[in-house]
């Protein structure tokens, strides 16, 4: 579950005014419930803990065993926003931050840039290795993500006489040229619904095929999104994501705080910043408002961001994910000649350090003019994982709501796809082409 303290804003907050930012979040929660707000036909996550079904689950254990009865080692997963970062974000925070899995094939992301030396490279990889490819798309026309499939189908083509066995798309149901393009070469196939947008999706197959596929618990995961999704439901003080939403709130339009950063002390986090900043970014930044999600890891990020925070422009609040129980148990040592002068920490955890490293930075921070807020979770895993994925979804639904912004469209994305597909000479765009030439 995940837990919320507000006390490191309190320095900076008068009570009357989070009350009336409470009230505004509780205005905000309704929309959200009665599904009577703006993008409202795109609130299909809120109900994908409790009604994904279990046939879902066996199909993508079904791909897992098949793959590894081919001795596949390498699956490469290919997409953008919202269509890799929820998946990334889970491998990154269960894997072993530095061995391979046992019994698992390495799993890999493309798609989601169009960098040449990238790709290359990615060539390079896969001539070494037994590969497969999950290749998600909603909208299934995704310039950056069908270019890198482009590559890896043909790759996979010629060097499989099973390759249609090696591919899976994760689309729309009916449209798209992913959709048509699978469709026509026998591709399996999983949907992401018609009412979840891309950076909602990772409780989708978009997140669960890729989670699973690599070996970890997607059962478990969804579990811990519908325990959070309950208590997401009830309409309390006590709910963390109506408490995000008016702090958060009150911090930008009381206090003028633009930016959001969010920290964590584990490294294995790095990837839910990024998740994170999409989810936010994508559904709040329109019409002029909006919070700007940044996001750093300490203490590693303390000695490059951390001047900054402390003493640059005082525009930012930051919001810390504080996992309370590390998984492993190291200690530090005693040396008999202290030439390192660090026999004061001799005995102590690894991890009391890190903690009095971010309780000095929190108090620290507070000093400097930074808000604090923290959300904190049990440990790194499955269930975990799930609990602070719904959670932020929801937070953000209602966040958005009370900021007056609708969460679940995002047509500033178009403006440079427009501008390249221009600038490609893209079929039905010669007379933007015309026009942006103009302008070089
Ligand atoms: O949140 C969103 O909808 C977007 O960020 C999409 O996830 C992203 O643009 C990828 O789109 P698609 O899945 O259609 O390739």
């Amino acid at each position: 579950m995940v837990k919320i303290n507000l006390g490191g804003c309190n320095p900076f907050v008068k009570d009357a005014d989070y009350k009336e930012y409470l009230k505004k979040a509780f205005d905000a929660f309704d929309t959200l419930q009665a599904e009577n707000g703006a993008g409202n036909d795109f609130l299909g996550w809120k109900d994908l803990p409790v009604n994904t079904p279990e046939s879902m689950i066996k199909a993508c254990e079904d791909i897992r065993d098949d793959w590894k009865a081919r001795g596949v080692n390498l699956v490469v997963v290919l997409g953008i926003g919202g269509s890799y970062l929820g998946a990334r974000c889970a491998l990154e925070a269960l894997s072993h931050q530095f061995l391979p899995k046992k019994d698992a094939p390495r799993i890999v992301f493309a798609g989601n840039n169009m960098s040449e030396d990238y790709l290359a490279e990615l060539m390079d990889l896969m001539a070494l290795c037994n590969t497969a490819c999950i290749v998600i798309s909603k909208s299934g026309t995704t310039t950056e993500t069908a270019v890198a499939f482009r590559l890896v189908k043909e790759y996979l083509d010629k060097t499989y006489s099973d390759s249609a066995n090696r591919i899976v798309a994760v689309t729309d149901a009916k449209r798209g040229a992913l959709k048509t393009l699978s469709t026509q070469e026998g591709y399996r196939t999983f949907v992401i619904p018609d009412n979840v947008g891309g950076r909602f999706s990772v409780l989708t197959p978009v997140g669960l095929l890729p989670i699973l596929v690599a070996g970890f618990d997607v059962r478990a995961m969804l579990r811990g999104a519908a325990d959070t999704r309950a208590k997401m439901f009830e309409k309390s003080e006590d709910n963390p994501a109506i408490q995000y939403a008016a702090m958060r709130n009150l911090l930008y339009s009381k206090l003028g705080k633009r930016v959001e950063v969010l920290v964590s002390f584990d490294p294995r986090l790095q990837y839910l910043g990024e998740w994170w900043k999409q989810l936010y970014g994508e559904s709040e930044g329109k019409e002029g408002k909006g919070i700007f999600p940044a996001s750093v890891i300490f203490t590693t990020d303390l000695h490059s961001m951390g001047q900054f925070i402390q003493e640059g422009e005082r525009v930012m609040f930051e919001t810390t994910v504080t996992v309370e129980n590390a998984k492993r148990s190291l200690t530090i040592g005693t040396d008999a000649q202290n030439l390192d002068q660090l026999n004061f920490l001799a005995g102590k955890h690894v991890e009391y350090c890190n903690r009095m490293a971010q309780l000095g930075t929190k108090l620290a921070h507070i000093d400097g003019g930074v808000p604090q807020l923290e959300l904190c979770i049990e440990k790194v895993d499955e269930y975990n994982l799930g609990a602070i994925f719904y959670f932020f979804e929801f937070a953000c639904g209602v966040s958005a709501y009370e900021l007056g912004i609708n969460p679940f469209n995002q047509p500033g994305v178009e403006a440079y796809k427009k501008n390249m597909f221009a600038l490609l000479d893209k079929p039905g765009y010669e007379a933007q082409s015309e026009e942006i030439r103009k302008r070089l």
